[in-house]
């Protein structure tokens, strides 16, 4: 699905089903449609991007797949009713039982409990590595191994992943290389350029980009996706056509919304660290970040997403959360307006206090992603929280 325009007509263009002249693509919310020649030939010939039936694919979830695979320069994807669905089908579709990934214990908490407590169950293990050191994965590789699995930015430490290493690795080790990309979104990185043989979404971040689905996406190579096609319509985890609408509305506007997270959080990173009341700032534009040279790599546009450590511990951190008017105290990430988390009492409750502190998230620790909101506002918000913090 090769598209030469540039980002941002392809955010706008790419995919859109002008059906009746329609300028976007209308809502199709049919379970099914009419058997054709044309849909039995394309059935017998594997029924991958035929409109058959909805769990297959739809009018909706077709326009979306174009888009996606043409931001991210990818051969072909498949659509998911969750980031979830779409990591799990993509790890139980491709790995059979006595295979190994190489992970990281860094990786979103829903595929760190898929990869530590149901894979296991299947046969299928896992070693953590370290994302920040390439060779720690290296290291960890095994007879057994199939797939490098790391994600471009990691959640909550804004840690940041150096793609080009590890796809040096997979490719010296003929192993795939995973990559969910929620966090950079492909306005910010474009993973398959970099050696990737899959990119994954939850397309409930950046893409869809107004908090109101929940979906998943997997794009890159075309064998590997037609596998994975097999998988999703036995596993079932498929979006439904209104989803998939808004999904593909919210998508259009990626190119212009993406600037204004990324400069509004690295604008409250460089205030945050000269703050009184605030420790430590995790943000790849500041040169205190420890991946900083990486990150002006894989990410040079920066990222929506910030952490810092709030002066006086949990306690303040959630007085300061609770203080805030306009940045809304709510988990995920991605959405145009602002949200806030403390991952102590959210994210990471059931890990116990010395693994947190371990993984960097010491007492005070507050995660934000920034919205689209003017950044004075956003600002002003802040300070007068902090204020009633102490
Ligand atoms: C990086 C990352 N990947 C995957 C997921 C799972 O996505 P979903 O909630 O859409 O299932 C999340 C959710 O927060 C995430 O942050």
């Amino acid at each position: 699905m090769s598209d030469k325009r540039r980002f941002a007509s392809k955010a706008v263009h790419s995919g859109t089903q002008h059906i009746e002249g329609a300028v976007n693509t209308p809502i199709f919310q049919s379970s099914t449609y009419k058997l054709t020649d044309e849909r039995y030939a394309g059935w017998a010939a594997g029924a991958q991007h035929t409109l058959l039936y909805a769990r297959l694919s739809s009018v909706n979830s077709e326009a979306c797949v174009e888009k996606i695979c043409a931001l991210e320069d990818a051969e072909d994807g498949e659509l998911f009713a969750s980031g979830m669905a779409a990591i799990s089908t993509t790890l139980m579709g491709l790995l059979s039982q006595g295979d190994h990934i190489v992970a990281s214990a860094d990786v979103y908490g829903g595929t760190y409990g898929l990869m530590t407590e149901e894979l296991p169950r299947f046969g299928i293990s896992t070693t953590m590595a370290d994302m920040q050191d390439p060779s720690s994965y290296e290291a960890a590789i095994q007879e057994n191994t199939k797939i490098l699995y790391i994600e471009t930015i990691t959640n909550p430490v804004i840690k940041i992943c150096d793609i080009e290493a590890m796809a040096e690795i997979a490719k010296r080790h003929n192993l795939l290389l995973i990559i969910d990309n929620t966090f950079a979104s492909p306005w910010g990185c474009q993973p398959i350029s970099m050696g990737a043989d899959l990119v994954i979404h939850s397309t409930t971040k950046y893409l869809g980009g107004h908090s109101d689905i929940i979906g998943g996406a997997v794009v890159g190579r075309a064998d590997l996706i037609s596998q994975m096609f097999i998988k999703k319509v036995h596993f079932g985890g498929s979006p439904d056509p209104h989803n998939c609408y808004l999904l593909e509305r919210g998508m259009r506007t990626l190119a212009i919304r993406m600037p204004v997270h990324c400069s509004n959080a690295a604008t409250i990173a460089k205030r945050l660290e000269a703050h009184d009341l605030v420790e430590l700032v995790h943000h790849p534009t500041l040169a205190s970040h420890p991946d900083y040279e990486v990150a002006s790599r894989m990410i040079p546009k920066g990222t929506g997403m910030l952490a810092f450590t709030v002066k006086g511990g949990d306690e303040a951190a959630l007085k300061f959360m609770r203080a805030l008017n306009i940045i809304f105290e709510a988990t995920s990430l991605g959405g145009v307006e602002s949200l806030v988390e403390c991952p102590f009492n959210s994210s990471h409750m059931f890990v116990p206090e010395e693994v947190r502190i371990a993984a960097g998230l010491g007492a005070g620790f507050v995660r934000m992603s920034l919205g689209i909101e003017d950044v004075e506002d956003l600002w002003d918000d802040i300070s007068q929280a902090l204020e009633s913090s102490n």
